[in-house]
């Protein structure tokens, strides 16, 4: 078999039979077939697409090219969650501590931050001392202990994934139904959980930017899921706005403790109960509705608050920031953003939002970049509102002032103001299952 002869193939439509999907996976793997092949192989996939079938099979392959983790030694039902990406996006620090307090258990691994969206992990590290590279076994230990840990994805978990990610990451091949749906599949069948919950992310900053095209990928993914005999649902929320008020590690870990406390931005808050009751419902703890009262008693009586505090100290971080966020490291500088003009904020681009965080210095330029994790955004106005000339938007923070100007100039285009009064979309579009 030839690579050359795939590529091929693929570019004039046809389909790959499962044989050359396999050989095609292990030999980018092993380093046999190069990148140049493989990324004319991508953008014919971007092009001309893959039926269900090359799609599930390109997964299957993807999955099984590192360790296919056995969750066995946790007790109960497995329930994991993956969100598409995101600005503002710091779910998961919420989520789990409301599952793991209503008895759920939630092994998760997470990701860095990837172009204009966040990562969990980054988010994680922002607390001082936090761990989030386990031994196999101490990760599952904290599970049976406390029903929680998230960590990062362990060298081995779908290799072909995070080969094929840096890729597509630079040769525009990002945003294709397909790639995506068998990226995020792969690692979550790898990872080994019951049933999975899927956060499909449309709009503006994200990287499916219509609604039909994030439904379309939630249901690949949700199909992709049953196959394998996983329980997978998916959500389909709004990211044409930035979720939260929060972009920025500590700033996002700050809110996410503010929301467990029950004091967090409404749309957070509202996205967060309707993603965690339906990880609770997938476990098998009753109907979605029952499930969202569960995750709210949650909240009420502190638990859990004091899930992510347990989360916190059994990976090493210090607590102390999670019992008084105002211990947290502060960016030595902040700059208002002010309004230009007077009207109602009817739309933002929140993929400029992610971006102005990145530049001041909360994301990653290139793969070596440090993150300041202390960097970012607090967005003191969102779509809805109606601001006067000279009221402040957006307040950044940052290390260094030069990092100020292009931020700024990023946030004054990613609001549209006008004298029309906005139209608020709904937070969730659609459930898929
Ligand atoms: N998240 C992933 O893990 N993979 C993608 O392709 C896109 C978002």
């Amino acid at each position: 078999m030839r690579m050359v002869d795939l590529i091929t193939k693929k570019k004039e439509g046809e389909i790959l039979t499962d044989e050359e999907i396999q050989f095609m996976i292990d030999g980018y793997v092993k380093a046999e077939i190069p990148d140049y092949q493989m990324s004319a192989m991508l953008m014919a996939i971007c092009f001309k697409g893959m039926t269900d079938h090359e799609m599930a099979v390109m997964t299957g392959a993807m999955a099984h090219s590192g360790d296919m983790v056995d969750l066995s030694a946790i007790e109960g039902v497995k329930v994991d969650k993956h969100s598409t990406g995101g600005v503002g996006d710091k779910t998961t620090l919420v989520i789990a501590p409301i599952v793991a307090a209503c008895g759920g258990k939630v092994a998760k691994m997470s990701g860095r931050g990837l172009g204009h969206t966040g990562g969990t992990i980054d988010k994680m590290e922002a607390i001082p001392g936090m761990k989030t590279s386990l031994p196999r076994e101490e990760f599952f230990d904290i599970v049976n202990k406390i029903g929680l840990s998230v960590i990062g994805q362990s060298g081995n978990l779908a290799p072909a994934d995070k080969k094929l990610y840096a890729l597509r990451d630079v040769t525009a091949t990002v945003g294709s139904i397909p790639l995506i749906a068998s990226s995020i599949m792969s690692k979550k069948l790898a990872a080994g959980s019951d049933s999975i919950l899927l956060d499909v992310k449309t709009g503006s900053g994200a990287f499916m930017k219509t609604l039909d095209d994030s439904i379309l990928l939630a249901s690949k993914m949700v199909a992709i899921g049953e196959h394998e005999g996983r329980k997978t649902v998916a959500l389909i929320t709004d990211m044409d706005i930035p979720l939260g008020k929060a972009i920025g590690n500590s700033l996002e870990v700050i809110e996410a403790v503010h929301t467990l406390q029950g004091n967090g931005p409404e749309d957070l808050t509202s996205v967060c109960l309707k993603l965690a009751a339906n990880m609770l419902h997938l476990t098998g703890m009753g109907d979605v509705e029952t499930c969202e009262q569960m995750a709210k008693e949650a909240i009420t009586s502190g638990k859990a608050l004091q899930k992510l505090i347990d989360m916190v100290e059994a990976q090493g971080g210090d607590s102390r920031v999670i019992k008084d966020t105002s211990a947290f490291a502060k960016a030595p500088l902040n700059y208002e953003v002010r309004s230009d003009r007077e009207g109602y904020i009817t739309h933002m681009n929140t993929e400029k939002c992610g971006i102005a965080s990145v530049e001041l210095g909360a994301g990653r330029a290139t793969k070596e970049s440090v993150i300041d994790y202390s960097a970012g955004i607090i967005l003191e106005k969102k779509i809805g509102a109606y601001v006067k000339k000279g009221e402040v938007l957006a307040t950044l923070y940052a290390a260094d002032e030069k990092m100020f100007a292009d931020a700024e100039k990023l946030l004054l285009e990613a609001y549209t103001i006008s004298e029309e009064k906005s139209v608020i979309e709904p937070l969730i579009f659609a459930r898929v299952s």
